[in-house]
């Protein structure tokens, strides 16, 4: 405490001395501060003090001269307190701050233009990785990397929403702020149902890297329902910097391994994945390592072909590539090659602990700049994952939640259509939120398009077989029958290709012309054995 004072005093002096500091002075009466940010205004540190103690710290562009966009600090937790705003310098924007009721711009909020309507956006900020991904009490936890202040990356904090059924999101108030350690980068949560911990039964625990001079491993417990958090005060629970000789050691990704009754960890650190245990979540032993991955590791049991009796492991870093193969609560032995599923912009996917049933249920993030909006990046749609056998040996499979049934609101079907049938009947297609699910045929081979607004969204080149771009192997080449489901959203599209055996994400070009979706392949020659197309509703409607 007395360290504290100190440094918000010492703050203060220096501020004064070189006359460049600012102070600004609340009384909370209300729940927001609102402030004015400017994509250009240099960035500068800023304190929310009590006094006696630094209540948090971040990095902002207070608007200098002109106001791009507003971002907000939840301070309903310091009702009638008074509070002071510190800045590192003057700024004419730092008079704009203001208290209020509500956010600044909550009329338009998800109304924006560029909002995506069936995916998951913060408020205001940044977004990266999903985090903390675990079923719990009814509600489906989404944490993510989140910058409150400003639409790059920065300031990381653990952003919170939750839902019922994967589809409706509500977004929280950040769940972790960064501290002396550093700020909070990307990691997981588990239920701890035998109490493990001593936290108590069922406490819902996260785990997660605290980013400052070196990364290291903490935990923390909430015990209301993930809404707020206690950081252990023996943290950190791993520091692995020394053994490595390397910075890059984070994201830690928990789940207990029943055979074994305890915790397993599986670390990203310098190059590759690295496996820890724990009866109690706050003593580590560390493993084995297994090199080749960057970032964001996951570690998860699958039937193949839906038969429990018969299990794979699959391991996999931030970029999607993964391995298959066999894990004893200790060591993960790979069996083959490394492979990946989804291609584009998706990065740093994780999937939930704690789902009954089994399912395995995959969120990533969206890498895609989300044009002049108070917020940016986007949580891509959740995804199931399976591992199937194929002509070329075992793959990981991803295809939408079955949830997105829920979406639907007009339904078009059509069996049977040459390509030019099949394009007088999408001009009945009218949104531009919409599901399609596409079986066809190319006779002649070679290549077909799905066009949407002027762009491609699908291409099939049989010439260098490629699907969007990337490296496509079909089961049975020669016979050019594909099945295509595809998600599009305001900014987003996403290709699902025969059930998930390959997955394209990518941002939605600006529109080329007013045209909907428009079939084109080789010689004008297509059957098209069905074509569905759902138009959708939005998840913010009842918002
Ligand atoms: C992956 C990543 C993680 C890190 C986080 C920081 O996108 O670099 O390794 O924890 O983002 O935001």
């Amino acid at each position: 405490m007395l360290k504290k004072v100190l440094i918000v005093i010492l703050l203060f002096i220096t501020m004064n001395v070189y006359n460049q500091g600012v102070g600004k002075q609340f009384l909370i009466d209300k729940d927001y501060l609102n402030y004015p940010i400017q994509n250009d205004a240099e960035s500068q540190k800023m304190f929310l003090t009590s006094g006696d103690d630094t209540l948090f710290y971040a990095d902002i562009r207070i608007a200098e001269n002109k106001t791009d966009y507003w971002v907000f600090t939840d301070v309903s937790a310091y009702k009638n307190k008074n509070l002071t705003l510190v800045f590192e310098k003057n700024s004419s924007g730092i008079n704009k701050i203001y208290l209020s009721e509500e956010i600044n711009g909550v009329d338009s909020l998800y109304k924006e233009t560029n909002r995506p309507q069936f995916h998951f956006t913060s408020r205001r900020g940044w977004n990266n990785d999903p985090n903390g991904l675990v079923y719990f009490n009814g509600e489906y936890h989404l944490y993510y990397q989140h910058n409150p202040y400003e639409r790059n990356w920065g300031n990381m904090h653990w952003g919170h929403a939750v839902s019922k059924d994967l589809i409706h999101w509500k977004e929280l108030n950040d769940a972790l702020f960064p501290d002396k350690s550093g700020t909070m980068f990307s990691g997981s949560a588990i239920i701890d149902k035998n109490n493990t911990s001593g936290w108590g039964e069922n406490v819902l625990v996260a785990a997660y890297t605290a980013a400052g001079k070196s990364q290291t491993q903490c935990i923390a417990y909430s015990i209301d329902n993930g809404r707020t958090f206690k950081k252990y005060d023996g943290n950190p629970v791993i520091n692995s910097k020394e053994k490595w000789d390397n910075i890059h050691t984070r994201d830690p990704k928990v789940f207990w391994y029943e055979q074994n009754n305890e915790w397993v960890m599986v670390l990203f650190e310098a190059n590759g994945h690295s496996i820890y245990t724990s009866k109690n979540l706050k003593e580590w032993t560390y493993e084995s390592h297994v090199t080749g991955f960057w970032e964001c590791p996951e570690l998860f049991e699958l039937p193949v072909d839906g038969k429990t009796d018969n299990t794979k492991w699959v391991l996999y870093g931030a970029s999607g590539t993964y391995m298959t193969g066999s894990f004893d609560g200790r060591e993960f032995i790979p069996e083959g090659g490394k492979y990946r599923t989804t291609y584009g912009n998706q990065y740093a996917a994780q999937t939930y602990n704690n789902i009954p049933g089994g399912r395995r249920i995959q969120i990533g993030w969206g890498t895609i700049e989300q044009d002049g909006m108070p917020f940016n990046q986007m949580m891509m749609f959740p995804t199931e994952l399976s591992l199937r056998t194929t002509n070329e040996g075992l793959r990981l499979f991803s295809n939408p939640v079955e949830e997105v049934n829920k979406l639907h609101k007009k339904e078009y079907s059509w069996e049977n259509l040459t390509l030019k049938e099949a394009n007088e009947k999408l001009k009945e297609v009218k949104s531009d939120l919409l599901h399609i699910k596409l079986k066809v045929n190319i006779p002649k081979g070679i290549w077909y398009n799905l066009n949407y607004k002027g762009n491609s969204i699908v291409t099939f080149d049989g010439n260098h077989d490629l699907m969007n771009t990337y490296q496509y192997i079909q089961d049975f080449p020669g016979k050019y029958d594909f099945e295509v489901e595809v998600l599009i959203d305001r900014t987003s599209v996403e290709v699902f290709f025969d059930n998930g055996k390959m997955v394209t994400v990518a941002p939605l070009k600006k529109p080329e012309t007013d045209e909907g979706l428009v079939l084109e392949s080789a010689e004008n020659e297509l059957i098209i054995h069905s074509l569905k197309v759902y138009e959708l509703n939005s998840i913010w409607n009842n918002y």
